[in-house]
Formats: C-alpha cells, sequence, structure tokens
C-alpha cells in the first residue's frame, strides 16, 4: 500500500520560493536581467562556445541557422538562449509553446507568418500534440507545410513553401521527445545546472542592474543556495533585498542572507522543506530506498515527471540522492545532512562505507 502521509498541499507546491517554476513576477524581472548577447550570457561555457562557431559559420555562409534542440531543467536560461541566438543572427524571433499550438492549423498559420531567417522558438516542445507535430516534419526538413483540404476521396493535398527559418525548441529531457522530432534538429545542446562561482556572478550582475547593494560574500551566500539555477538566485535575490531593507542596513551582506534565507526556510545548501521531506521519506519511510519513482511520487504527492525534472537534478548533482536500476536511494551525504545516523536497512545496493556500487 502506498503511503501518502507526506502529502504537499498544492498552494504550498506552487509558493516554493526555490521552486524553478515560472512566475509572473519572475516574467517582468527576467526580461530586464535577461543578457542580450553571448558574451554577457554567464555560464554554459561548452554551449556557448559551439553556439558561436554555429552562428557565425551560417552567417558567413548567408545560411539560415540549422535548426537548435536545447535541453535541461527548468530555469537554466533556455528562452535567454534563444533570444540570444536571434540577436546574434540579427533575426526577428516568435516565441510559443507546446501547450499553446492546439491545432495543426495554429502551427500552420505561426509558420506561414515566418519571415526569411525568422526565428520560431517552442519552449516544452515535446508537449506537441502529434497531429501538430507531424507539420513540423517536412517544415523542419524541406521548408514546407501539407495541407490536406476535403474529406475522403475527393481530399487533395496542397504543398505551401515556408521561408528559410530556424525552430529552436527546448525541452526538459531531450528523452521525452519522439525520435522523428529529435532527428530534425541539427543542433542539440545540453544545459547544466550552474556552478556557484557563475551564480555569484550572475547575482551580482542581476544587483547591478536592478540598483541593489550587495558585497561578494552576500551574493555567494544567496548564489550558494540556489541550487544551481539563475531563477532561484534572482529570486532570492529580490527577497534578500526584502529584508535588507527592512530588517537590516539596505546593504546585502552574508549575515542578512543568511537570516533572510533562514527566514525563508532555505537551507546551507539551498534545500528548503520539499526537499528534506522527500529525502525524509526515502530515509524513513522506503528505508533509505530503493523506491520507485512512481511509489516515491505518490507518497509525497508530486507528479512523477515533477520530481524528475525539478527536484532530482539538484539533488543527485549534490550527492545526496542516487538513481539505481531499481529506484532513487538518499546517501550518505543526505542522511547526515538531515541529521539522521546512518543506517540504511536495505544493504544490497550499497556496500559497507555508504558508497553505491552502480555508480
Ligand atoms: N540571468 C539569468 N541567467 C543568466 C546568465 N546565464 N547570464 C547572465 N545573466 C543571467
Amino acid at each position: 500500500m502506498i503511503k501518502r502521509e507526506f502529502q504537499v498541499p498544492e498552494e504550498e507546491r506552487n509558493l516554493r520560493v526555490v521552486s524553478s517554476a515560472y512566475s509572473e513576477e519572475d516574467a517582468a524581472v527576467e526580461q530586464s536581467l535577461r543578457p542580450r548577447t553571448l558574451d554577457e550570457y554567464i555560464g554554459q561555457q561548452k554551449v556557448k562556445e559551439n553556439l558561436k562557431i554555429y552562428i557565425e559559420a551560417a552567417k558567413r555562409r548567408g545560411e539560415v541557422l540549422d535548426h537548435v534542440l536545447l535541453y535541461g531543467p527548468p530555469g537554466l536560461g533556455k528562452t535567454t538562449l534563444a533570444t540570444i541566438i536571434a540577436n546574434e543572427m540579427g533575426s526577428a524571433i516568435r516565441i510559443t509553446s507546446g501547450p499553446a499550438i492546439e491545432k495543426p492549423g495554429d502551427l500552420v498559420s505561426l509558420l506561414t507568418n515566418l519571415g526569411q531567417n525568422d526565428i520560431m522558438f517552442i519552449d516544452e516542445v515535446h508537449r506537441l500534440q502529434r497531429p501538430v507535430e507531424e507539420i513540423l516534419y517536412p517544415a523542419m526538413e524541406d521548408f514546407v507545410v501539407d495541407i490536406i483540404t476535403g474529406k475522403g476521396p475527393s481530399a487533395t493535398s496542397i504543398s505551401l513553401s515556408l521561408a528559410k527559418f530556424t525552430l529552436i525548441g527546448a525541452t526538459t529531457r531531450a528523452g521525452q521527445l519522439s525520435q522523428p522530432l529529435r532527428d530534425r534538429f541539427g543542433v542539440t545542446l545540453r544545459l547544466e545546472l550552474y556552478t556557484p562561482d557563475e551564480l555569484t556572478k550572475i547575482v551580482k550582475r542581476s544587483a547591478g542592474i536592478l540598483g541593489i547593494d550587495i558585497d561578494d560574500y552576500g551574493a555567494r551566500e544567496i548564489a550558494s543556495r540556489s541550487r544551481g539555477t539563475p531563477r532561484v538566485a534572482n529570486r532570492l535575490l529580490k527577497r534578500v533585498r526584502d529584508f535588507a531593507e527592512i530588517v537590516g542596513s539596505g546593504k546585502i551582506d552574508r549575515e542578512i542572507a543568511d537570516y533572510a534565507l533562514g527566514k525563508l526556510e532555505i537551507d546551507k545548501l539551498g534545500l528548503d522543506a520539499l526537499d528534506r521531506r522527500m529525502l525524509e521519506v526515502i530515509i524513513k519511510t522506503y528505508g533509505g530506498g530503493p523506491v520507485g519513482l512512481d511509489t516515491l511520487a505518490a507518497t509525497v504527492g508530486e507528479e512523477a515527471v515533477t520530481i524528475e525534472d525539478v527536484y532530482e537534478p539538484y539533488l543527485l548533482q549534490i550527492g545526496f540522492l542516487a538513481r539505481t536500476s531499481r529506484g532513487r536511494m538518499a546517501t550518505r551525504l543526505a542522511y547526515e545532512h538531515l541529521g539522521i545516523s546512518y543506517s540504511p536497512q536495505s544493504h544490497d545496493e550499497q556496500t559497507d562505507d555508504g558508497q553505491l556500487k552502480f555508480f
């Protein structure tokens, strides 16, 4: 039987200050903080280096840039990168998302309105419905759309040619994309969680733009609790500023950052109550694991995909969670962080010193 004692209330999930989900407040702030060129963009070094080459090569040949697939956890700057690519190519960009395109006709009208070299950005591209997605195949490959008119035996197909455009698709996981769609992207780039050093630079840059007084220690404190995610870092920066203005001197230093983040119940590593609860479930309810993703999701009252896309990447990166062939396990580090003595009940996948055999 699946226990649900750790059910997380809906409103708490959506109000999570370390959530990488997008809010309206984020939209306004991200707009002003968004870097406009690859040189202004901090981090993702490998992605940037490769993109520079592809952009330069396409421009030199006078060709349209090949279709680009960006994938990685939410909040890492996929939309930002798409707007930078457009900027660097000198192209116009149209931004839409998989769920927003409901019918094949919606996509046809988007595509037929594109101009030469325009960029179409589709966020959550894995959520396109199949009939919509099928319109994309010839559009991406041959810059045509096939429209069927009439029904039954009298149905005829007309082929409309499109301007040569670049599709930039974004998804949280490339594996969620259908094979035919994935195959049509000439460039696939994986975004990684940011290091604390990179996030410190991002926090300082954002503070400069927003006119926030912050020292290096304050920036680092916020950065190291932002789960590798600029969206979280920028949100925490604004919350810490509130505390600095009301409780402190107005300036963000380490002390006020630590105080504010404590009030927000974000611990030294950026884990909030929900992360800790998930680890506690694995440890206390399932003896440290392994526990299957679906069982874990049902127990904490979250969607399995949310756990995979939003919670897990950071917990895996800091070595608190391990994925084994039989499910998720809490590591010794997770026990120590939660102050629980390390005594996993299922030793079968861990050696005596707590190392996982499969990793
Ligand atoms: N703001 C959000 N993400 C950023 C990044 N990668 N570089 C600079 N500023 C940012």
